[in-house]
């Protein structure tokens, strides 16, 4: 049996909606949001849905984030705390930035950062906090945001993988000052490649706005470029799929949900397999469905499981993003900027320690990720497709090869 996938049109709701919006675009002849409505008319719904002030369409969600790590403009070689277990779209924005990232532990179970974690990585030079609501799971904000307002920081939620989710009912993304997403193909909704940015907090707002659109100042009396910026403006024919997506959303987390906890329903019991368990307090609103894998009942850990899981055609990834950010080649090797080490070295890091990134700090990314395996679910998955996926999970799980397919 082949499972809705979401790179195609099995797993993707994409249709008459879209292509209508589109006809409209295309009709009107204008494909820049700099003059045209969809993308404006995207940004404002996207705002009220998520009750916020503020919301800006992005290129994609590693614009998003730049555009939020711009609008705190750290100092170079200031420091941003943030977890090692995420995209790198997420993290190379900070350096592109000209600031240090700096991780922080994560929970093993959850894979999420917590204030306590995060606390431990707070120093002199820290700018802000950067927290990710991993797999759709959110992160326990109450302890990050008292934290954040202890030391004065700003805290970007990135959502990327979050659409959907609440903390104490409130939308993941609007809990800090700013929150950022991906519409990149996999993602909840999406346009193919795209992002958002929104902020609850308005001292944000302008330079957010700006830094998308190579910080002109349209509106301002005498407009100047006021800063360093680049253009990240998403186009027309992207903001009109995605006012079409934004329609479909609450329907399809809801189906995510359902899909999700029926598969829950059918695993439970499996000896050495975990399924998500989701935070009282939390709406968890499953990207992907992560799996928590105890290699003493299922043979050969994380890679025998998923080798057996790929045999029956089920995509499976251990351990997610293989490694946690740290130990990429990019920040092992100091790849940045020439060969200068910028922004790790310099003397904009003066009198501080060197940054380094010990595995050995990082006990609960590393047992977090051994014990991983992320599955795939969406909106499409019937109960004929959880009945499958469950009847694979259990014969992988007692180490029953596959028959290839
Ligand atoms: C948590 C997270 N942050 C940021 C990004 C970057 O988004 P994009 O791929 O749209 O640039 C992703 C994308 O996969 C992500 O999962």
């Amino acid at each position: 049996m082949k499972l809705p996938s979401d790179a195609d049109r099995s797993g993707r709701d994409l249709g008459e909606e879209e292509l209508k919006r589109l006809g409209e675009v295309i009709e009107s002849g204008t494909l820049t949001s700099t003059k045209g409505t969809a993308v404006k008319q995207f940004e404002a719904r996207f705002a009220e849905r998520w009750g916020v002030g503020f919301c800006r369409a992005t290129a994609s969600g590693t614009a998003a984030v730049h555009t939020a790590v711009a609008a705190v403009d750290p100092e170079p070689g200031d420091e941003i705390v943030t977890t090692p277990i995420t995209d790198f779209g997420a993290i190379s924005p900070i350096l592109y930035q000209t600031a240090v990232p700096v991780f922080a532990d994560v929970d093993p179970t959850t894979w999420n950062v917590t204030a306590e974690t995060l606390a431990a990585r707070i120093g002199p030079r820290t700018r802000a906090l950067v927290v990710t609501h991993l797999f759709g799971n959110p992160c326990e904000m109450d302890g990050i945001l008292a934290l954040a307002e202890r030391h004065g920081l700003p805290v970007i939620e990135d959502a990327a993988q979050a659409y959907g989710a609440e903390w104490d009912g409130r939308p993941a993304g609007a809990l800090g000052d700013v929150g950022c997403f991906s519409l990149q193909q996999g993602k909840h909704m999406t346009t193919g490649e795209g992002g958002v940015v929104v902020a609850r907090n308005p001292a944000f707002e302008r330079r957010l706005r700006l830094f998308v659109d190579k910080a002109w100042g349209y509106g301002d009396p005498r407009p100047d470029h006021d800063f360093l910026a680049l253009n990240y403006r998403m186009s027309e024919l992207q903001g009109a799929v995605a006012l079409a997506q934004l329609e479909k959303l609450e329907v399809l987390v809801e189906r995510r949900i359902r899909a999700a906890r029926g598969l829950a329903e059918r695993i439970a019991g499996i000896d050495g397999v975990h399924a998500p368990a989701g935070h009282a307090r939390a709406r968890h609103a499953y990207w992907k469905f992560p799996l928590r894998i105890d290699a003493r009942a299922v043979a050969g850990g994380v890679d025998g499981f998923s080798t057996r899981l790929r045999e029956r055609g089920i995509a499976s990834a251990p351990r997610y993003v293989e490694k946690p950010a740290f130990l990429l080649r990019c920040f092992r090797e100091r790849n940045t900027f020439g060969g200068s080490g910028f922004p790790f070295e310099g003397p904009h890091r003066a009198g501080l320690p060197p940054v380094v990134y010990d595995p050995d700090d990082y006990p609960g990314a590393l047992e977090g990720l051994a014990h991983l395996v992320v599955l795939p679910i969406n909106e499409f998955y019937e109960d004929a497709h959880l009945d499958h996926l469950a009847r694979c999970i259990r014969e992988a799980a007692e180490g029953r090869e596959g028959t290839g397919g």
